[in-house]
């Protein structure tokens, strides 16, 4: 079967790690701003305010993506850019921006998917609580109906939230993230609740605000856990240990079922109702009833996953990993199965389509002595990884589009600068793009699955 022949073959970036221009044109400031201006939170102190220089070079760069045979380019609009409070006063030169960015992708032929939080959250918002207070719900609608007023007579595909379990996770119980705090459990599932309403109401705004049919979906992240072997057991145990909740800890904040069912199923799953009933906020029926407003598709963020096994009474077991097994430069395990199961599952359960939205590794790159930057790992988990996503297409799974992460090296948040997963070379010092040996690579596989 493989790939349909209008499936989108894109990349993705987000706009506090490319853009910089970060006090530039009546943009307010966020919390990434604040938090990385103070010493102690990001490797080597690096901070966002000049990143890729996008802001100003963003026309060589959709340049770039056009010669690099891109269909279409993910990228997320900050907030506090066009309301500089977050909420109230327009912000013209961050909407030309935007605007401008637009057109220029569509003069390309390159079709703009705009992400709506990409996690740097007005700082003004924040200083009233953030997603703690319940006007979030209401603050983030709005700003979400103006994208699409402004935008949606030429941009017709939109993402609410990319990765919820990071921008609360990471930042507000381990504090890693802006804007670096380390809250208890009932606050934690508060501004889960609040970020799920949020996300309803933006759907319910955006469509009564659309100038024409528009396509709206979210992007979690997914841990696409995939079976030891194919056999029923050992699928269904891993169907287990990707929908469960966790217990109380770090965990729960990656349980795909707690962040997914209210949004598509239109109920919480009823494991974690128990387990963490005691600390939940008031849960109505109309709140369900807004959170789950239907969407369009299913995004998901795939970077890895672990491998289970049917174990003592048929409960998952994560099998563990031979010593030596590949691993990018941050770490992570390179698992390309779940490019392939991760996809099937959420198919099964949530029955979207599905859209890749992020999938990429960082390598250590560095430009070689012939000037060209060789990134043969790139190469190699792209085309296993895609050979997987292939195989779930195969498998009767309706995807419509894969995006990688990174159109270019970028500002990887708490690691600053010092991880690189673009497949365009960016050189801090002179902003000069090198197109790394997978650029061209893609390049290839991109004309040669679009029949
Ligand atoms: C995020 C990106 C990030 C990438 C690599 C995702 O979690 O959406 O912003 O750069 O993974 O860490």
């Amino acid at each position: 079967m493989s790939f349909k022949k209008d499936f989108v073959w894109g990349v993705a970036t987000a706009s506090y790690q490319i853009e910089g221009a970060w006090d530039k044109d009546g943009k307010g400031l966020n919390i990434w701003d604040v938090f990385c201006h103070e010493p102690g939170h990001i490797t080597e102190n690096h901070n966002g305010d000049i990143a890729c220089d996008h802001y100003n070079r963003y026309k060589e760069d959709v340049q770039l993506m056009k010669e690099l045979g891109i269909k279409a380019y993910r990228f997320s609009i900050s907030w506090s850019r066009i309301f500089p409070n977050g909420t109230g006063q327009i912000n013209e030169k961050g909407v030309k921006f935007y605007s401008d960015l637009i057109d220029e992708l569509l003069a390309n032929g390159i079709e703009p998917y705009i992400t709506l939080f990409h996690w740097d959250y007005p700082y003004q918002l924040h200083k009233k609580g953030g997603w703690l207070n319940d006007d979030s719900v209401e603050w983030f609608s709005n700003y979400a109906a103006k994208v699409v007023e402004l935008f949606s007579d030429r941009a017709v595909n939109y993402i609410t939230f990319n990765e919820p379990q990071c921008f609360i996770g990471l930042a507000y119980f381990n504090g890693a993230h802006a804007p670096g705090l380390k809250v208890g459990y009932k606050d934690i599932f508060q501004m889960c609740h609040n970020v799920l309403k949020a996300h309803g109401a933006a759907v319910k705004a955006m469509r009564a605000n659309a100038k024409q049919k528009i396509k709206i979906g979210f992007s979690p992240a997914v841990e696409a856990n995939y079976p030891a072997t194919e056999t029923f057991k050992d699928i269904e145990a891993t169907r287990r240990a990707i929908f469960n909740c966790a217990p109380l800890g770090w965990g729960i904040m990656w349980s795909i079922a707690w962040w997914c069912d209210p949004i598509v199923l239109g109920c919480y799953p009823k494991d974690g109702l128990e387990m963490y009933k005691e600390y939940l906020p008031e849960i109505t029926s109309e709140d369900m009833e807004l959170i789950s407003q239907p969407i369009d598709f299913f995004g998901m963020n795939v970077y890895n996953g672990k491998e289970i096994a049917a174990g003592d009474s048929d409960n998952p077991e994560f099998v563990k990993r031979k010593p030596g097994s590949p691993k990018t430069a941050i770490q992570w395990s390179v698992t390309p199965k779940c490019l392939q199961w991760g996809p099937r599952f959420m198919a099964e359960r949530y029955k979207l389509p599905i859209i890749i939205t992020e999938n990429g590794m960082s390598a250590h790159d560095t430009v070689s002595i012939d000037g060209k930057v060789h990134d043969p790992n790139r190469i190699d988990f792209l085309n296993r990884y895609l050979l997987e996503l292939e195989k779930a297409v195969d498998a009767g799974v309706d995807v419509l589009g894969y995006f990688l992460w990174s159109f270019m090296d970028n500002f990887e948040w708490a690691y600053g600068y010092t991880e690189r997963f673009g497949i365009v070379y960016v050189d801090y010092d002179t902003q000069v793009r090198i197109p790394k040996d997978s650029a061209y690579w893609y390049k290839e596989w991109i004309e040669s699955h679009n029949g």
